[in-house]
């Protein structure tokens, strides 16, 4: 609900409120954002500067309330007495915009830029201020538990204005806090990094062009004794796929202000009289109940207002991807046989990745050509296509549009496509970015894409992007509505199309791509245990729904890590589960434990895909309704561990539930030469027998079941002891180093005698 009363503005979303005011200069007051107040409230908040700070530039002389440097405040200028960080730059012209009139609206105000922006039950509080030959108008949107900001700056003056910075958001919170950032690089996406925010300016920023595995735009503000379930935080984001920035810097006056926006880094615009400039909307999301509290109001927000409405809570497939198993080197016969094996493990979509076009038989050449290669698949995509929806699977498709390699027919017809400098080209991956400022650049992805999709049953596309830096200035955020627009012009026309947005795994995991898409494959990390800190980081600001998780062979390319097939799918059920690996290879027994491990996924997708998630000390929980799924991960487990205890989360006290683990199974070459110690004979734990055996038996892991009250669980169920070198017994868990429980939590009537 937003209202205006006695010059305070209040916007009261679900479990926060912020309160603004103009004040006597016209400038707008942060007062506050943060646990619910009234409006009426706005008293408590206000500032008393008294004899002020000495130093201060007044904006009339002898009011030391008139000092904009010592005011929180949700908007500044430049170069008027506010040295903080300001959000508006114009190339060395001072900026002071004053508060003009205001509109509250129902709904959202709709952008007139390609830039994506949150949909939904909205309400709208548009500020305009003004100043001499501009006009910015300041747009928050409340969606339930989140807020939303964006500005837009219109020209209204005779000469052309030049922006070399301009904010998404700008607000002053008291306070002390904590800055997280997640920062990375590929194959090693979304590492957390902690820092206390103080004088000076703590930045998370990206220049490459995109938001990046570098810097994820995502950020948080916490208290220093938050926890997952208390302490108050702060999350930040940006829908936007470019160059972002996002800073934080403590004044002397205690106030922390936090920016959101476009990267200033080598930023210009320039703005003719009459244009406008649209910054990208910033999103955030207060919460007093801790990480955790607010991870949970930025999923809904992403599952209800991001992801394109078709997809919102619609249940994604189970998908075999073959790059990983195939890499270039495949042909029709040797993709229906995968496809053969992957339908029958209970895969649902098959997805053919990377070389299916042009002469790309390696990354040297190709890209920009997309015309079905008729050597490797001489029945074409659609040959392809149906007879894998006749063994009743979907078929999806990869493509890289964006990019050229020099070697390939477009770029001979086209070398004025690809985006250069005045040097000479660098390359990256062995490819160019083409220019998607270029009308004729836009027309050409659009008419190639969309004819391929048209040309087969294709209902998934993975749209990679493997160059990593894009020209600067002002043509890195051209070329991102250049991106927006195609993608629009391409899947709003096909809604049938699950797009599932890439680039080299996470480098791109941002919510301008989300609105497009409603999944990211997540990095081209798939060792599970590299995917706790990949995907446990992600799930701070991004649903379980949004993750593309696949299990590939160990060991594993990535890391060269051998980790046991349990962990690999228990770590990929929290997301969307796909396989990646070469299946011809696979022993019956890991067969029989992949078809287990889909049908366990099927049953419970809706929960993994969907449930409230959880971090928990040790794992992850997600619980939808009457059933809750948890797993424990271990990394290096030392000699005689003590017990363990796992606390849910999310249970109704009083009910009663059914605690019972998702059986595993153990290989015998797991205990190398310590099975001749049980063997009747002395067995060489490098022969054949032993080798044999490994391939055919499997030893139960230990099963615990019992009932409980949600009280007892949420209070720390003791788990069966780990393995302590005493022996192997049915009763404990043997899955030592990166091993990993799961255990399924279900509702009952009543309780079993134990
Ligand atoms: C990138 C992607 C991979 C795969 C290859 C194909 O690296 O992240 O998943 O699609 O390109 O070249």
């Amino acid at each position: 609900m937003i209202e205006y009363k006695n010059g305070v503005f209040g916007l009261h979303g679900e479990g926060f409120s912020c309160l603004l005011r103009v004040n006597a200069y016209g400038l707008l007051e942060q007062l506050h954002f943060g646990r619910p107040v009234r409006t009426e409230d706005a008293g408590a908040f206000l500032c008393h500067p008294g004899l002020g700070w000495g130093e201060s530039v007044l904006l009339k002389e002898d009011d030391t309330e008139s000092c904009p440097d010592g005011m929180p405040l949700a908007w500044s200028g430049s170069g008027r007495g506010d040295y903080r960080e300001s959000p508006l730059e114009l190339s060395g012209v001072p900026t002071d915009f004053r508060y003009d009139s205001h509109e509250i609206i129902d709904g959202i105000a709709q952008m007139e830029s390609a830039l994506p922006q949150a949909k939904g039950e909205a309400q709208t509080l548009k500020i305009k201020m003004v100043q001499p030959g501009g006009e910015l108008t300041l747009y928050f949107s409340i969606f339930g538990g989140v807020l939303t900001r964006r500005a837009v700056l219109k020209n209204t003056g005779e000469q052309t204005l030049q922006i070399t910075k301009i904010m998404s958001s700008l607000m002053d919170l008291p306070g002390d806090y904590e800055m997280t950032t997640f920062d990375g690089g590929w194959i090693a996406e979304m590492r957390k990094h902690t820092l206390p925010v103080l004088q000076n300016r703590v930045v998370n920023e990206s220049t490459t062009g995109f938001s990046s595995h570098r810097h994820n735009p995502g950020f948080l503000l916490s208290s220093p004794d938050a926890t997952e379930e208390s302490g108050t935080v702060y999350g930040f984001n940006l829908v936007y796929s470019g160059n972002h920035y996002g800073a934080a810097q403590k004044s002397l006056q205690g106030f922390i202000r936090v920016v959101q926006g476009i990267s200033p880094s080598n930023f210009i615009k320039a703005l003719k009289p009459g244009e406008r400039f649209e910054t990208p909307e910033a999103v955030m999301a207060f919460s007093e109940r801790g990480f955790g509290g607010m991870s949970e109001k930025m999923h809904r927000f992403v599952n209800t207002c991001i992801v394109p409405k078709q997809w919102q809570h619609k249940l994604r497939p189970v998908l075999f991807n073959n790059w990983e198993g195939c890499m270039f080197d495949f042909n029709h016969r040797r993709l229906v046989n995968l496809a053969k094996d992957a339908k029958e493990l209970g895969c649902e979509l098959f997805v053919l990745d990377d070389g299916w076009f042009g002469k790309r038989n390696s990354d040297k050449a190709g890209l920009g050509d997309y015309d079905v290669n008729k050597e490797k698949l001489p029945y074409g995509l659609s040959g392809l296509a149906k007879k894998i929806n006749s063994m009743g699977m979907e078929f999806g498709l990869w493509f890289e549009p964006e990019s050229v390699n020099p070697d390939s027919d477009l770029y001979r017809a086209h070398p004025d496509w690809a985006l250069t400098d005045s040097f000479t080209p660098l390359l990256s991956r062995n490819q160019l970015l083409l220019d998607l400022s270029k009308r004729q650049v836009r027309d050409y992805i659009v008419e190639k894409v969309g004819f391929t999709l048209d040309s087969a049953p294709i209902t998934y596309v993975k749209w990679d992007m493997n160059r990593h830096s894009v020209a600067l200035g002002a043509k890195a955020h051209e070329y991102i509505l250049g991106l927006y627009e195609v993608l629009d012009r391409i899947f709003t026309p096909r809604p049938r199309v699950l797009l599932e947005s890439c680039s080299s795994g996470g480098n791109r995991f941002d919510l301008g791509m989300l609105c497009f898409g409603p999944q990211v494959w997540a990095s081209d990390d798939t060792d599970p245990i590299e995917r706790l800190t990949i995907q446990g980081n992600l799930s701070y600001l991004y649903p379980q729904s949004t993750m593309g998780a696949h299990v590939s062979a160990a060991p594993h390319a990535q890391t060269l890590r051998t980790t046991p097939l349990s962990t690999r799918g228990n770590v990929s059920f929290f997301g969307c589960l796909g396989y990646e690996l070469d299946l011809k290879h696979l022993l019956k027994l890991e067969r029989e434990q992949i078809k287990e491990q889909i049908a366990f996924y099927k049953k419970y997708r809706e929960v993994f895909q969907f449930g409230t998630f959880r971090r928990l000390q040790r794992g992850w929980q997600v619980t939808k309704g009457k059933t809750a799924l948890a797993a424990t991960f271990r990394t290096v487990l030392p000699a005689a561990p003590g017990y363990e205890t796992l606390a849910l989360r999310d249970l109704e006290e009083e009910k009663c539930y059914q605690f019972s683990t998702f059986a595993q199974k153990l290989r015998i070459g797991q205990f190398g030469s310590l099975v001749k110690h049980v063997a009747p004979v002395d067995l060489d734990p490098n022969g054949m027998i032993l080798r044999t055996a490994d391939r055919l038996i499997t030893m139960p892991d230990g099963n615990q079941k019992l009932t409980a009250s949600g009280a007892a669980l949420m209070a720390g169920v003791r788990l069966l002891p780990l393995f302590r070198g005493t022996g192997y017994d049915k009763n404990q868990r043997t899955l030592t180093d990166f091993g990993s429980d799961l255990y399924i939590i279900e509702e009952v009537e009543t309780l079993e005698n134990t």
